[in-house]
C-alpha cells in the first residue's frame, strides 16, 4: 500500500538500499512494562516469515525507558542510536512509562528518538474488524511528529502582577515539517485512491484560534495540494477545526479516510480513534524517516497489565507489518494483516480487553498458525 511513498522517499533520502533489500537488520526496543511482553510477539512474527518472500531478518536488542534511566542515567543511551543508525533499516519500538511527577534527568525516549532518527512522520492507521458492528471504520491518522508543543520549550516564572507561578510552552510548525507531513499524507490518499477508487485528506488545524501557527499549517498543506494538482487532483480536499473534528470522528468515524495533523492533535485523534476500533491494543503506528522505518504500537506501557501475559499483541504485530510495508515489502505486509484480520474477525482467540480470556502468547500463537 505504501511502496511508493517508501520508493519516494528511497529515491531522495537514500532509503534506495532499503526499499529493495532482502535482508533486513532490525532493532528490537522493547521499553518498559507491557513494551517487554509485546514487542516478542513482532519478533515472532519476523521469523515466521523469515525466507518467506525472500526476507531475512537479523535482530538486534536495544535499550530505552524508564529502567533504563534507573540503571544507566539515561532514558535513551547513545549506544541504541548509534546501532539504529548505522546498522538497523527498521526497527520496533513497544512502550516507555514516563513518571507522573517529574523525575531530574528524565525525559521520554521516543520523543527524543524521533528527533533523533528524523523520523518525521508518525502514520497510525485505524481500522474496524470486517464483518463487526456499525459502519466499517477505515482511516490512517499521519501526525506530524517533530515538532508543535512536543519541542518541549517550556518556561516557569512568577507573575510580576499576582506573585504566583505561570508557565509557557512554544508551540512550532514549520514550513519545511508542514511541507514533509502534508506529502507524505497525500501520498498515502494517493495510494489509497489507486486501490479503492478514492480517497480523502482531511487537514486538522485550530487556526481560527491559533492563526500563525496553525494558520502556517493549514495554509502549507494547501499549497502541497494545490501546487501538485496533476498528482494529487483526484483526491478530495478537505479542512477541519479541531474540536469539530473530534465531534464528527466520533459520530460519523467512517467519513474519514486521510487525516493530517500536527504533532499534538495527531497524537489525541489516534489514541480516541483507537476506542472506535475496541481497543488501544490493536491500533499500531510507524514512524517513518528518510533512513529508518520504526513501527511503535500507539499504546503506553499499560502499568495496570503489566507482566500479567495479557497485553493484546495486535497493535505490535500490525506495527510490524506497517515497518515492513514502508520498508518496501507489501506482499509480506498484507500476509500479517490477513492472519490478523482473520483472528479478529474469528473471535474466538482473543485477550481480555477484547472481553476475550486468552494470553498475550495464545494470540500469537493464533495468528502464527494463520501465517
Ligand atoms: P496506556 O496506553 O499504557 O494504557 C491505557 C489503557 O489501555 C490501560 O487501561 C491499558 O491497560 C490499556 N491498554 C493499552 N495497551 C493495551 C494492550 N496492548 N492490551 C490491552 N490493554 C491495553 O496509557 P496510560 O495508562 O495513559 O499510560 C501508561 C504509561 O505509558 C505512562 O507512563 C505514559 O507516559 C506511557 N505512554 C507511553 C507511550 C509510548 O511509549 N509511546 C505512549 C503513551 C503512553
Ligand atoms: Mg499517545
Amino acid at each position: 500500500m505504501f511502496r511508493s511513498v517508501a520508493t519516494r522517499l528511497s529515491a531522495c533520502r537514500g532509503l534506495a538500499s532499503n526499499a529493495a533489500r532482502k535482508s533486513l537488520t532490525i532493532g528490537l526496543i522493547p521499553g518498559d512494562g507491557i513494551g517487554k511482553e509485546v514487542i516478542p510477539a513482532g519478533k515472532q512474527v519476523l521469523e515466521n516469515l523469515n525466507s518467506k518472500h525472500g526476507l531475512s531478518f537479523n535482530f538486534i536488542d536495544l535499550y530505552a525507558g524508564f529502567q533504563t534511566f534507573q540503571e544507566t542515567g539515561k532514558a535513551l543511551p547513545d549506544e541504541t542510536v548509534k546501532v539504529l543508525k548505522e546498522q538497523c533499516q527498521g526497527a520496533l519500538f513497544g512502550a516507555v512509562q514516563s513518571p507522573t511527577t517529574k523525575v531530574e534527568g528524565y525525559s521520554s525516549p521516543i520523543v527524543a528518538l524521533r528527533r533523533e532518527m528524523g523520523l518525521f512522520a508518525n502514520v497510525r492507521p485505524v481500522k474496524s474488524v470486517e464483518g463487526g458492528k456499525g459502519k466499517p471504520i477505515d482511516m490512517v491518522i499521519v501526525r506530524e511528529n517533530t515538532e508543535d508543543l512536543y519541542i518541549k520549550i517550556e518556561k516557569t516564572y512568577i507573575d510580576k502582577a499576582t506573585g504566583t507561578r505561570v508557565a509557557d510552552a512554544t508551540k512550532r510548525i514549520s514550513e519545511i515539517a508542514t511541507r514533509r507531513i502534508a506529502t507524505i499524507a497525500l501520498d498515502i490518499a494517493l495510494k489509497r485512491l489507486q486501490t479503492r477508487g478514492e480517497a480523502t485528506l482531511t487537514v486538522t488545524h485550530k487556526s481560527n484560534v491559533l492563526s500563525q501557527s496553525d494558520g502556517l499549517f493549514r495554509e502549507i498543506c494547501k499549497e502541497v495540494y494545490e501546487s501538485n494538482k496533476d498528482k494529487y487532483g483526484q483526491i478530495k480536499y478537505n479542512e477541519q477545526i479541531v474540536d469539530s473534528m473530534v465531534y464528527r470522528l466520533f459520530r460519523e468515524p467512517q467519513c474519514f479516510d486521510v487525516i493530517v495533523a500536527p504533532n499534538l492533535y495527531g497524537d489525541i485523534l489516534s489514541d480516541g480513534a483507537a476506542a472506535l476500533v475496541g481497543s488501544l491494543g490493536v491500533v499500531p503506528s510507524a514512524n517513518v524517516g528518510p533512513e529508518i522505518v520504526i513501527g511503535e504500537p500507539c499504546h503506553g506501557s499499560a502499568p495496570d497489565i503489566a507482566g500479567k501475559g495479557i497485553a493484546n499483541p495486535i497493535a505490535t504485530i500490525r506495527s510490524t507489518a506497517l515497518m515492513l510495508e514502508f520498508l518496501g515489502h507489501n506482499d509480506a505486509a498484507q500476509d500479517i494483516y490477513r492472519a490478523v484480520d482473520a483472528n479478529l474477525r474469528e473471535g474466538a482467540i482473543k485477550t481480555p480487553d477484547l472481553g476475550g480470556k486468552a494470553s498475550t502468547q495464545q494470540v500469537v500463537d493464533d495468528v502464527l498458525s494463520r501465517l
